[in-house]
């Protein structure tokens, strides 16, 4: 007998999303690694072994076991596309746009991202972790155990410093994995309106630096985590000559690209950061087909946000169908946020991605842990129940998997295991 400190037995669906070779593409994507009657062993807060609950029971014992009896196991979710750092919110902007007033008409006229941008300089690190630490632990409840949260709503070298710090004060106090995101360039501030190419100076020049010492001095280094430079490039934030000098600095400082790419206007943010071997393009809502190729062919990881398209009620949105099908490795995410999408729900987004994008529930649900965990440079560490991984598991109450995505603003997670430990129950 081989011991464990934690069993989950007789699942009756034990839902592994195992891809021992890296994300998954097109066949693989619908493939959800279903184990009927499944069960988990659990040591040291890593997988010890998935399978059938016959083989499991014969081969470990452990002192705490889980009947997961007519339930669904599966892995935590990896929300790999945040803004979950900010202050105040935007509920009369929402309002405006009922009414009519677009979200890039809002944002060119001072408000929008610039609305959320002097309430956060405004509130203390203290209180920005706060209001961080409440959203985070909404999220766990959904079952989201592992989270990437961009800065942004600084955009002065300190409120970005700022930022930096209250997203490793959440890392050290709340249960959840967090990988911090460098996104200076995400809109113009106001200091520089009419400047955009120099404030990309000063996010390249000054603040990219403080960002990266920053970064090799924190826990996130010493874990062996990646830190990635984001930056919006798009018509009224960042051009594409902007975004170059932005994503090449972050590069010659060892970090990871990733861009907010094609939301509203193709401006081919896609081939410039593929080009640059970004780890993710994110929205893709208006990328043309030959872009979509050129994702595809790549080992760039498209994170599409359905939530977004959804809140903003615009008629386009990503083409996850044309991308599946050309090969491309999708994520889903919230991109939480208080303008385009105040959302905290994975399965919100697995259950639009389904309706809106014509996704499959099991692709969904694969975009949303296994492919999400790439996405966030925690592919080898979270993502799917596989010996040898973190013990980041949900139990389900429901009969089938796809019920994550079938039921419409349901919370259907019961119980939230991280690192082997039951944190929600
Ligand atoms: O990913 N598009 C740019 N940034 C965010 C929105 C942020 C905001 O509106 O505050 C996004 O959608
Ligand atoms: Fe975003």
């Amino acid at each position: 007998m081989l011991q464990a400190d934690l069993l989950i037995h007789s699942a009756r669906q034990l839902v592994t999303c195992a891809s021992p070779h890296g994300v998954k593409r097109g066949a693989a994507l619908g493939d959800v690694g279903l184990i009927e009657d499944g069960a988990l062993a659990i040591r040291d807060g890593r997988i010890a072994a998935a399978g059938r609950t016959g083989d499991i029971l014969r081969d470990y014992t452990a002192p705490v076991q889980i009947d997961a009896a007519g339930k669904v196991v599966s892995p935590g979710f990896v929300d790999c596309h945040t803004h979950t750092v900010f202050a105040g919110d935007r509920a009369g902007e929402f309002e405006q746009r009922i009414r009519g007033v677009p979200y890039m008409e809002i944002f060119a006229a001072g408000g929008g991202i610039l609305n959320t941008v002097r309430a956060t300089r405004a509130a203390s690190e203290d209180e920005l972790t706060a209001l961080a630490l409440a959203r985070l632990t909404i999220m766990l409840r959904l079952g989201t155990t592992t989270v990437e949260i961009k800065t942004g709503y600084g955009l002065d070298t300190a409120a970005e410093l700022k930022m930096l710090r209250v997203i490793a004060r959440l890392a050290e106090a709340h249960p959840a994995d967090i990988v911090p995101t460098f996104l200076g360039a995400h809109a113009v501030p106001p200091e520089y309106k009419g400047r955009g190419g120099e404030y990309a100076e000063l996010v390249a020049d000054e603040m990219l630096p403080l960002a990266a010492e920053w970064f090799a001095g924190s826990h996130f280094a010493r874990q062996g985590r990646r830190f990635c430079v984001d930056v919006f490039c798009e018509q009224g934030a960042f051009t594409l000559e902007q975004a170059r000098r932005v994503l090449e600095a972050g590069r010659s400082l060892g970090l990871g690209a990733r861009a907010h790419v094609d939301e509203f206007v193709a401006l081919g943010g896609v081939s410039l950061a593929v080009g640059l071997g970004a780890l993710t393009v994110d929205h893709l809502d208006v990328t043309t087909a030959d872009e979509i190729g050129v994702i595809a062919a790549s080992d760039t990881i498209a994170v599409l946000m359905p939530a977004v398209n959804f809140h903003l009620g615009t008629a386009h949105h990503a083409n996850a169908r044309a991308l599946i099908a050309a090969g491309a490795a999708v994520a889903l995410a919230t991109d939480l946020n208080p303008g385009s999408a105040p959302c905290y729900s994975m399965p919100l987004v697995m259950a639009l991605a389904c309706r809106m994008y014509l996704m499959t529930p099991a692709e969904a649900l694969n975009a949303s842990t296994i492919n999400a965990a790439h996405a966030a440079g925690m592919g080898a560490v979270v993502g799917s129940l596989e010996a040898g991984k973190q013990a980041d598991v949900l139990i389900v109450n429901a009969p089938d998997y796809r019920h994550l995505a079938y039921m419409l603003g349901d919370n259907p997670v019961e119980t939230v295991i991280k690192r082997g430990h039951r944190v929600v129950s």
